[in-house]
């Protein structure tokens, strides 16, 4: 899609590799700037997208750390959508007494400063738009962290700047990709702009790709997946494999070590200490930042395959960028090793829920 034919100008803070980008710029959006820390998630994140959104990384708009004192949130462009995955903090209690911002030191500070300096610039000049929707993104718990407290401190400031919000929790597996992946989703729109008493959340998609609106229904209406569907095939992990000079197939000493403590667990009453799948698995479960460290989260069985050990693998990192619903197969490019892969897709959103959202937001809120 070329950017004049953009229906909207979107942000990407907190950017990682840029799964709101894929799903923004897939329903018309524009990426006027975006902002990520790490050297090595930058490192993915414009390798695929300076074809895709060339002007960020040639104006200065591809932030680094957007606490940096040097950048003045006046001059990031102007915009109508934020996108942020941002990190979970407690806000200072301190706050609760009058005066005192408790979320300042929080990187939801941030966020709130980007939108407030734009919301500020609008009164001085009509020519500096106001953002109409913000869409963040965080862990199921974030709804419980601190009892509540910081959950209701982020709807209270995003209520006194002027907007209104709505947030549920999505999992990932009723939006065709087989993983057991719960995050909230919080949407807040500026009410004086638009007029829209409510936002009507997609819960799922169907086998026909309809949104699922009914909450209750998307167990049952859910496109019908398996963990199957991700895997790459047994010539095909062989051939990369060969080419790697490596095997995702898990140590004997990491897999007896897996084996001890699943039974420890099991002694103790605490779960399981590994998870493992296969092709007819429904669903994997949450694949986390950690996974590059044992992968103990998923592991895929290879007891009765032909010329395999008899021992599980890893994800190959395609996998694991197929499992967040990456175009791996079409466009998007994994340019950093199989760790930094792991972690950065473990970091992520799942792209189809995003993507569902996204267009949600197009048609009821933009
Ligand atoms: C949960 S991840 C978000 C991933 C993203 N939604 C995606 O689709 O890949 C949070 C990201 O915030 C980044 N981050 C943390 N502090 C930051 C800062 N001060 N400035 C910019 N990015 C930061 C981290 O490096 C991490 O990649």
């Amino acid at each position: 899609m070329k950017n004049n034919q953009a229906r909207f100008r979107f942000i990407d803070l907190f950017a990682g590799i840029g799964g709101f980008h894929i799903a923004m710029h897939e329903n018309g959006g524009r990426c006027v700037f975006a902002s990520e820390i790490d050297k090595f998630a930058r490192q993915t994140y414009e390798h695929n997208f300076k074809r895709l959104s060339p002007k960020i990384f040639e104006n200065g708009n591809f932030n680094e750390d957007i606490t940096d004192e040097n950048l003045d949130y006046k001059n990031i462009p102007d915009f109508d959508v934020l996108c942020a995955g941002f990190p979970c903090q407690p806000f200072s209690h301190a706050g609760l007494k009058k005066g005192f911002d408790d979320t300042r030191g929080t990187l939801f500070f941030n966020i709130k400063e980007i939108v407030k300096a734009k919301i500020e610039g609008n009164k001085k000049n009509h020519k500096i738009s106001i953002p109409r929707v913000l869409l963040l993104e965080n862990v199921k718990g974030f709804k419980n962290h601190d009892k509540g407290n910081t959950f209701k401190r982020i709807k209270e400031v995003l209520d006194d700047l002027g907007y209104e919000v709505s947030a549920e929790v999505l999992n990932s597996k009723h939006f065709g990709v087989p993983q057991n992946r719960e995050r909230i989703f919080i949407v807040a729109w500026y009410r004086d702009i638009v007029k829209v008493k409510e936002f009507k959340f997609p819960w799922g998609i169907d086998d026909d790709g309809k949104v699922i609106y009914d909450k209750e229904k998307r167990d049952e209406r859910a496109k019908n997946i398996n963990v199957g569907s991700i895997l790459l095939n047994q010539d095909e992990l062989e051939a990369l494999e060969e080419r790697d000079k490596k095997t995702y197939t898990i140590s004997e000493k990491l897999w007896a070590g897996h084996q001890r403590r699943r039974v420890e667990h099991a002694q103790k009453g605490n779960g399981f200490g590994y998870s493992s799948f296969n092709e007819e698995s429904p669903y994997t479960s949450t694949i986390s930042a950690r996974y590059y460290k044992d992968g103990s989260e998923i592991l895929i069985e290879q007891d009765n395959i032909p010329d395999r050990p008899n021992r599980p693998r890893k994800l190959h990192p395609k996998e694991a960028a197929r499992l967040q619903g990456y175009p791996i197969d079409s466009w998007y490019e994994i340019p950093v090793s199989d760790n930094q892969a792991y972690k950065q897709f473990g970091n992520s959103v799942s792209v189809p829920v995003v993507t569902t959202i996204a267009n949600e937001i197009k048609k009821q809120l933009l």
